[in-house]
């Protein structure tokens, strides 16, 4: 009888264990299932996300990419207007001289300004960001930086909004091209 009571006793805690375990069990599952479903929610979130973001850039590629052809102008020099060259460059004066050695404005000075090396004035002040540029200002890269110069070069202090249409990018840079001792020749 004892016997039998101390056996049961056994049982009963060998049941108890084995449902204190069952909950343990049943509990971290529970929590694992909450964890599996937050990281759904997350997935999911992340999903909408994802479509989101292509679709947004598509209208917005779509816009850039309109602006991104930058029209040469090469091919409309040889026909260049140095006299709407010269009125477009009014745009340019409250910042810059271009006579041969004159001084510097709010921007260096543009005498001999094709294929002279980017920032390379002497005594001006230039921006990191054009100081480091590197290269040379070709008729190309003149004029891609006049068409919208803070998108050409991020970080430069010309506060100029630029030259929309591609006539007068060419105008105004064949004007001054004129402004040096050996105009460049046309490419
Ligand atoms: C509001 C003043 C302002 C106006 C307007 C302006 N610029 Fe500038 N420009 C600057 C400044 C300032 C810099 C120097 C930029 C830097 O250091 O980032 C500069 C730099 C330049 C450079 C680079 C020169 C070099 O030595 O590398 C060129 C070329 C230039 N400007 C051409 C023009 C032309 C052409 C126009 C007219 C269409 C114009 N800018 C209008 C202020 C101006």
């Amino acid at each position: 009888m004892y016997m039998y009571l101390y056996m049961s006793g056994l049982e009963v805690n060998k049941i108890l264990a084995s449902i204190i375990l069952a909950v343990l069990i049943v509990t971290l599952i529970g929590h694992f299932g909450d964890l599996v479903i937050d990281i759904d929610h997350d997935e999911k979130k992340e999903t909408a996300y994802k479509i989101d973001v292509p679709e947004d850039s598509t209208g917005v590629g779509v816009v850039e990419k309109k602006e991104e052809v930058i029209e040469p102008i090469s091919m409309l020099l040889a026909s260049a207007s140095v006299d709407n060259g010269e009125k477009l460059f009014k745009k340019c004066a409250t910042c810059h001289n271009y006579e041969k050695g004159s001084a510097n404005k709010v921007g260096p000075h543009l005498w001999n300004i094709i294929n002279r090396p980017k920032a390379n004035v002497e005594g001006f002040a230039y921006s990191k960001a054009l100081a480091e540029y590197g290269g040379e200002w070709g008729y190309e890269e003149l004029a891609e930086f006049l068409y919208k110069p803070k998108k050409y070069i991020k970080g430069t202090k010309m506060n100029f909004a630029g030259l929309k249409k591609v006539k007068d990018r060419a105008d105004l840079v064949y004007f001054l091209r004129e402004h040096s001792d050996n105009p460049a020749p046309l490419p």
